[in-house]
């Protein structure tokens, strides 16, 4: 059977997002005692930070009954310029899996073109697939799942709001995003999504994005990579916040997510994450059972 990879949300079908969820929720209710990955190992590529990626999918490993290697790029041949396909090449005769989290997104489409095992979207400056997943299994927990719900991204039109337009593509619920001008989402996977059928909808006003909405999305101003841009980008997202005035526009019933790290004060107020509306720590948690699940399909 050919390997299968997991670089973005559009790479799974509907059905396989629900089966994966199924399996999910098994995993989360203690209901699934397998382990499918007995005698078996995930490298985790790292050219950038992480501490939910990082020790969800080690955890995650462990409990399946296999194991993870941490990989600083920093450390390995590939930060001294040994090329991604030779060392797709031999990561593929020690490991079964490879989860990689770097800038470039090319670098993990050329990965997993030259690995002979499933690879894994950790994050690239393009997308964050795996943390989608754990959002929209979040969304479910919330709302029993995705049919006529309204979503909300508010401020930078970065890695998670492109995952989530493939997300509103493939599970057809409503998305609304609010970015300032200069900061929109990815174009092309913008026009793939609406071309697709999917309900997406761009403004310049948050309050337009939030109206009604059910879920409540935003994410850090600058995300790993644009440090430098921190102080431009600040003012370009002045008016952006999700507060609580912002909040009260959503459903009365509407949940905050966050992926985090977040920066109190900044893309959200203190009020909101840490209020009663807000998720984020079972979305947080969520990426443990539904990476579990990935590792099971892909690796198991
Ligand atoms: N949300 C997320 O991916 O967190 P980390 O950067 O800590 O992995
Ligand atoms: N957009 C953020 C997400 C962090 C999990 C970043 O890329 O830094």
């Amino acid at each position: 059977m050919a390997k299968r990879d997991f670089l973005a949300i559009a790479d799974f079908t509907r059905d396989e997002i629900r089966s994966l969820f199924d399996l999910a929720e098994r995993m989360k209710k203690g209901a699934y005692r397998e382990a499918p990955l007995a005698g078996k190992t995930l490298a985790m590529i790292f050219a950038k930070s992480s501490t939910r990626t990082r020790v969800s999918f080690e955890v995650g490993a462990y409990q399946l009954g296999g194991r993870a290697l941490f990989l600083s790029s920093r450390d390995i041949q590939l930060g001294r310029g040994e090329p991604i396909a030779d060392t797709a090449r031999v990561l593929s005769r020690y490991v079964d899996g490879i989860m990689i989290r770097t800038f470039d997104h090319n670098d993990v489409v050329e990965l997993a073109r030259h690995a002979t095992i499933p690879v894994i979207n950790g994050l690239t400056d393009l997308s964050h697939p795996c943390q989608v997943l754990a959002d929209l299994f979040t969304m479910r927990e919330a709302f029993g799942g995705w049919e006529g719900k309204r979503v909300a991204w508010v401020g930078d039109g970065n890695n998670m709001a492109n995952s989530w337009i493939e997300a509103a593509q493939v599970l057809g619920f409503e998305l609304r995003l609010a970015c300032p001008e200069g900061f929109e989402p990815n174009r092309g996977m913008f026009d793939r999504a609406k071309a697709a059928g999917g309900c997406i909808e761009i403004t310049e006003v948050p309050e337009e994005a939030v109206e009604g909405a059910h879920v409540v999305n935003t994410d850090v101003w600058a995300s790993m990579g644009q440090e430098q841009e921190a102080e431009v980008r600040r003012r370009a997202f002045k008016g952006y916040t999700v507060d609580a005035e912002l909040m009260k526009l959503a459903d009365p019933k509407a949940i905050f997510l966050h992926c985090l790290p977040a920066h109190r004060g900044e893309e959200v107020t203190a009020d909101v994450i840490e209020g009663p509306q807000s998720r984020v720590w079972d979305e947080a948690e969520n990426r443990l059972h539904v990476q579990k699940a990935l590792l099971a399909v892909l690796m198991g």
